[in-house]
This record gives C-alpha cells, structure tokens and sequence, in this order.
C-alpha cells in the first residue's frame, strides 16, 4: 500500500456497453482511489485516462480505436499521461491493442482489475489473465462515502450458453457465481450508504446459484428474497437473464416480493425456431411464449423488454416476420433490436452473412413496431399512480428526475423533494423517452 499524495492525481474513466462494465468502472475508481487518485469529468487534465470497453459488437470494439486516435495529441503534449484499456476489447485483443496503439501504456482484462493499481505503480503491462478468486474480494474495501441511491451490484459474470453470435464467454469467461454472504454485505453497505435501489448485475444473473451461509446452495429466487430483507432498501432489480433460468422460485419471487420491481428484461433474439436453432439458444418460440404467460400470470402489471438480432447468418424474409410476429404477441415495453455484427472467434464467424441491406430494411421494420409497443406502453402509464424514486434535479428549477416502477424516467415539479426521496406520482403526460406526473395527494 503507497501512502496516497498530498495533490491527487487525476482519474477519467469513459465506459463504453453495459451495467457490467459500469459497475466494474466504479469499482476501479475506487481502487484507484487508495493509489492517490481522484475521478475528473474532464479528460484535457487527466493523469491517467483508461477506456473501459466493449466488445459485443464491431462498431462498439473499433470505437476504442478512434478514442484512442483521438489522445494522441493530448499524450504527445504530456507523455506522463498514463492511458489504460480495460474490460472486453482488453480481453479479447490483449498485445495487440499496444501493437496497433503504441501509446496505450496498459491493458486490463475485466478478471484481473484487482491488480490493476499494481499494474500503474509498476508504470504499465498487460494482464488479461482469470484468475480462480472472486476478483471483487481483492479490491480495496470502497471508503464509506454517500452513494446515488440506485446502484448496480455485480452478482455473476461471465457466461456457459455460448450462443453461437456471442464473444462473452470468450470475453467475461466461464459462469461465477458470487456467496451469498459476499452479496449481502455489500447490499447492506449500499444501503448504509444512502442507496435504495439495487440493481443485481450478470451475463446471465438469473443463472446466479451461489453458496448459502450454510454451505447449502441457494437459487436466485432465495437471493432475491434474502436482500429484499433488508432495511430501508425498496427495490430491487436484475439484469440480464436467459429464458433457460427463470425457475419456478423466481417467477414466484415476482408474485410474493414487493420489493421486485414488475419490470423484467428477457432476451429472446428471434421469433423463428430455425434461427433460435442455429443460434444455439436452446429454447424456442414456444417455450418463450408460455414462459411469459407463467410470469404474467405470477406479476400481471409486469413490463418485458428484450434484446433482438436481424440479419442472423441463414435469415429469410419468413424467419424475419416470424420474429415481427413473436413481438406483436408478447407486446413488449421496450427492447433494443441490433444488426447482426460477425465477431471473431464466435461460431457463426465464418457463415455467410444475410445482404446488408436486406439486414438494415428488417431492422428498420422491427424498430419501428418495438417503437410503436413503446409508445403504447408510455401511454398506458397516464392516469396511473406509480412509485418514483427521485435521482437527479431536473432541468427546472424545483422540478426532480426520477424513475418509475417500470424504469421510465419520470420529470415531477416537486420543489420540497431530495434526491433519494421515494415518492407516489401521477402520471399526466407521455413524451418519446420520459414521462412527467405530479406528486400523489
Ligand atoms: N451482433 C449483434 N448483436 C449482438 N448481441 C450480442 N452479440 C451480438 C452480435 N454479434 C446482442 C444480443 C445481446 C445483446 C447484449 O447484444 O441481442 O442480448
Ligand atoms: Fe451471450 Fe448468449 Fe451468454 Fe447472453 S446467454 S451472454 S447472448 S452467450
């Protein structure tokens, strides 16, 4: 351990992709912490910049390129600058980000952030190693400072599914789920700390089985209903989950738990049992479809939203409606629907790729329906009371931001109101993104 300086040096993250790498950016500023670092929202007087980065897509990986184009004036000016690359692309590329980008000083694999402040004292390297311990519990204890009060929580990484499009198995690694006693005290730090929203992170959380106090296992049903137990937390969230796991335990979890918010996000990818098949997702349209009368049956007001491909490798214009048909059936109140993107070292690699325009005209179509089911969903909302939790300030003065059960953000005049204050709105009016209401009698 260094004793940290009396000047601190300066910290920017930019975090690219999804939760996970949100947390784990969180977390390595607050290692960086106990080296004498401090977060700076601005780049230009960084001491160290490091890119936390995403892999899922191309157009996501090759964007870390560009950023890094972009410092090579700044580096040149001040080549004390420290510039590290983290998470996926790290994994991925290893040495060949510092081959392509001689500038990059270090790069750092989402397994091995434990020794990164190790890596900046040694002034740089390359670790893109797995080790066998849980990563979190090597990381300095975080100081006990006030949190925002919807947090993530990282339950279980990495994934075993290996659908055939998907470099995180490759990336995030092999399933590893975190004890039960681990969650839990970090949970309740949260808490202490001013959170009142958890959202439990995984590649597949819903997947989670990890050791009980007991040494029995539990399932994430149980998971859910332990942290529910705690005092002064009133929501709780997850993301992202595989059909194959919603057990029975869970699904129940969502009829007794109040504190499991009716908001569920459900990947499917495709309506079309070919594609389902040829993207080794091991369930079908079928299964999907009755699981979801079985969750609405347990949470009847529940939202669902999804993750869709277009342009799968073998994809017709039959397997494509069938996948406008699975949308139009399930009524979804969000998703987000992408091209397919080839990704090296994945399966489907190497098959021939669905014309890219024929791949841009089924998106179009498949966005403009989910848009249209967004819409309706927003709409539903006015003339409802639902609970808000307020996060920001808005715009206006006495105005408050918050989101609703359903994850909508929500703008509320609410001029006596506090960030953290979790409140009853009534919603008065839907615009494209976000809702506005008034404060509940
Ligand atoms: N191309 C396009 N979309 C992908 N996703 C994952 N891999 C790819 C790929 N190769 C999408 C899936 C997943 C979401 C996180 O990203 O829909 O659920
Ligand atoms: Fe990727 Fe499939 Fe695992 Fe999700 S379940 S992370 S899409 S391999």
């Amino acid at each position: 351990m260094t004793t940290p300086p009396s000047t601190p040096k300066k910290l920017f993250i930019k975090t690219y992709g999804c939760q996970m790498n949100v947390y784990d950016s969180q977390r390595m500023a607050e290692a960086m912490g106990s080296e004498g670092y401090v977060l700076t929202e601005n780049q230009a007087e960084a001491d160290m910049v490091l890119l936390n980065t995403c892999h899922i897509r191309e157009k996501a990986a090759e964007k870390l390129y560009s950023d890094l184009g972009r410092l090579k004036p700044l580096k040149a000016e001040r080549p004390d600058l420290k510039i590290g690359v983290a998470g996926c692309v790290a994994q991925a590329e290893g040495a060949e980000i510092q081959r392509r980008m001689p500038l990059v000083d270090l790069v750092v694999g989402p397994q091995a952030y434990h020794r990164l402040p190790a890596m900046v004292r040694k002034g740089g390297g390359i670790d893109t190693e797995f080790p066998a311990e849980d990563k979190f519990e090597h990381l300095p204890k975080p100081a006990a400072t006030r949190r925002a009060p919807a947090a993530f929580l990282t339950v279980q990484e990495g994934c075993d599914k290996f659908c055939a499009f998907c470099v995180v198995p490759y990336t995030r690694g092999a399933e590893v789920s975190r004890p039960v006693a681990r969650i839990l005290a970090e949970a309740r730090d949260l808490v202490g700390r001013g959170v009142r929203e958890i959202t439990l992170l995984g590649q597949n959380v819903n997947g989670w089985h990890g050791e009980g106090p007991e040494g029995r296992e539990w399932g994430f049903g149980r998971l859910i209903r332990a942290i529910a137990e705690i005092d002064g937390l009133d929501r709780i969230r997850y993301t992202t989950s595989h059909p194959n796991d919603m057990a029975d335990d869970l699904i129940a979890a969502h009829r007794d738990e109040p504190k499991l918010m009716p908001y569920l996000h459900l990947p499917v990818q495709s309506g079309s049992d070919r594609i389902l098949k040829a993207m080794n997702r091991k369930h079908t349209v079928e299964t999907y479809l009755r699981l979801i009368e079985r969750i609405r049956e347990a949470r009847p007001d529940i939202m669902l939203t999804s993750d869709f491909i277009v342009g799968f490798p073998g994809e017709t214009d039959d397997d494509h409606r069938a996948t406008l048909d699975l949308v139009a059936r399930v009524n979804f109140g969000t998703a987000f629907s992408f091209k397919y993107s080839p990704r090296p070292g994945t399966p489907a690699y190497e098959r021939p790729e669905v014309e890219s325009d024929i791949a841009d005209a089924r998106l179009q179509e498949l966005q403009a329906l989910l848009t249209s089911q967004q819409k309706a969903a927003q709409q539903s909302m006015v003339g409802r009371e639902l609970g808000v939790l307020f996060e920001k300030p808005g715009r206006n003065p006495g105005q408050m931001v918050g989101k609703s059960d359903y994850l909508h953000a929500v703008f509320v005049e609410a001029p006596q109101a506090r960030v953290g204050d979790l409140v009853r709105v009534r919603i008065t009016h839907s615009a494209p993104n976000s809702l506005a209401g008034e404060l509940a009698a």
